[in-house]
């Protein structure tokens, strides 16, 4: 028997109900706060992951799903924000409006330890907006990320916010971390020990109690490195969340795991997940686009992990009253007026099945329950001589007799 591949997932109707509410609820919402769809492909030059993401980030060194072809080298998309930023450079997208709003929904490839809540082939719900530095477009955007979890659904999120600085603030809080830290690094998780030499602000959110204990115990105040520009701008982005009243928390060690951000970055968390706890998270890249060949402009985005949503989210999502007629029949004569109803009813945009297992009229209608069926129509020899369909409510439990176009009349009033 085949298997599906390890840290891949198959979405079943019994959870497409959900899933697909959510990418309708984030395609209104996004709407709503002008964002426009952006669909770029599943593979890309690997080189351009190398570039925006850094090459000392876990999923540069260890993550990447690589194939050669010949001298070239591709990836599976390990996330959105390059790829998006690549086509809006690559496709000329500032000709018209420097400042571009988009959003986008697909899967991701990393090649992780398969886990609760951990992948290999993943689903994002994210979006970038491209083109403006104002610190209220990152009130936006974090809001919007909180729109769209209560509109999902999605209870007792909770938001955390930081600033990184810009490039420089960046080096110097990294150049003080590594001189602090390099006295204790025995004490550090291995990885940590790695990541002072190459990453050294990723060991202030490392997940490791004895790295934890070490981070909490430094005494440098972090945002001592913060120029006058990227602490006003950080003032302005709380500013503006406090006056929308959006919840948060300050969190000083949050730095995220890609190299390309700067000034705020922010991640949602839910308890529901374990370890794993992270919904979404995002932040700005003001950088990334002329790193990438484009004019220098700042950006921001952020993205949500599907599954995780999905797992966080404890209610069915109801997006309209499931309308379906389920036909039971009694003879091959009322198949085939079974299926001609069907047609009919379709025809006229009402969803519509029958049973092709043959069921007695008890397993026939114990299924119509099952689908949640808003109506059974019986079809059988009574029906046929009478010209007429019984109608069966299934919610109030009566049975009416009605012809088809009376019953197309009532459906779309
Ligand atoms: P990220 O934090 O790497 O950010 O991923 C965003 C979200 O994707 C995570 O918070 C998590 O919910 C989900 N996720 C990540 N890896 C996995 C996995 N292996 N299995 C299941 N879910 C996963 C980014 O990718 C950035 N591009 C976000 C962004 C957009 N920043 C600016 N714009």
């Amino acid at each position: 028997m085949y298997k599906r591949v390890s840290g891949t997932k198959d979405i079943l109707p019994e959870d497409i109900i959900n899933w697909q509410g959510i990418e309708e609820i984030c395609r209104k919402t996004f709407r709503l706060y002008n964002y426009s769809e952006i669909r770029t492909p599943l593979i890309e030059d690997s080189a351009l992951f190398n570039r925006s993401l850094g090459q000392t980030t876990e999923i540069i060194q260890k993550q990447m799903f690589i194939f050669n072809n010949k001298d070239e080298s591709y990836a599976l998309r390990p996330e959105g924000t390059a790829s998006i930023v690549r086509a809006y450079i690559e496709n000329n997208l500032d000709k018209s409006s420097r400042f571009l709003k988009f959003y986008y929904m697909g899967p991701m490839f990393r090649l992780e330890r398969p886990q609760k809540g951990r992948l290999r082939q993943f689903n994002h719900i994210g979006c970038e907006a491209i083109g403006s530095y104002d610190a209220y477009l990152d009130t936006e955007v974090i809001a919007l990320s909180d729109a769209l979890l209560s509109r999902i659904g999605v209870k007792d999120a909770k938001i955390k916010i930081n600033t990184l600085g810009c490039a420089a603030d960046k080096a110097a809080l990294a150049e003080k971390l590594r001189n602090e830290l390099e006295p204790c690094a025995e004490l550090l998780c291995e990885e940590c020990r790695k990541r002072l030499k190459t990453n050294v602000l990723r060991i202030l959110d490392c997940k490791t109690e004895s790295c934890r204990k070490i981070v909490q115990g430094l005494r440098n105040n972090k945002q001592e490195y913060l120029c006058n520009d990227c602490r006003n701008h950080f003032d302005e982005v709380k500013k503006g969340l406090d006056s929308l009243k959006i919840k948060y928390t300050l969190d000083h060690n949050l730095v995220r795991g890609l190299d390309y951000y700067t000034q705020t970055v922010f991640e949602i968390t839910h308890d529901s997940l374990g370890a794993q706890d992270a919904i979404g998270a995002g932040g700005r890249y003001n950088n990334l686009v002329k790193e990438l060949g484009g004019p220098d402009l700042g950006a921001i985005g952020f993205a949500f992990g599907m599954e995780r949503l999905m797992l966080s989210l404890k209610t069915k999502i109801n997006l309209e009253e499931n309308k379906l007629i389920y036909i039971v029949t009694l003879g091959k004569e009322a198949m085939l007026s079974g299926a001609q109803a069907l047609e009919i009813l379709r025809k006229n945009n009402i969803a519509a099945d029958m049973d092709y297992e043959k069921k007695s009229v008890k397993g026939a209608m114990r299924r119509a329950s099952d689908l949640n069926a808003r109506y059974a129509l019986i079809i059988g020899d009574d029906e046929l001589k009478k010209g007429i369909l019984t109608l069966k409510d299934m919610q109030k439990g009566t049975q009416t007799e009605t012809t088809l176009d009376n019953l197309i009349k009532e459906m779309k009033c």
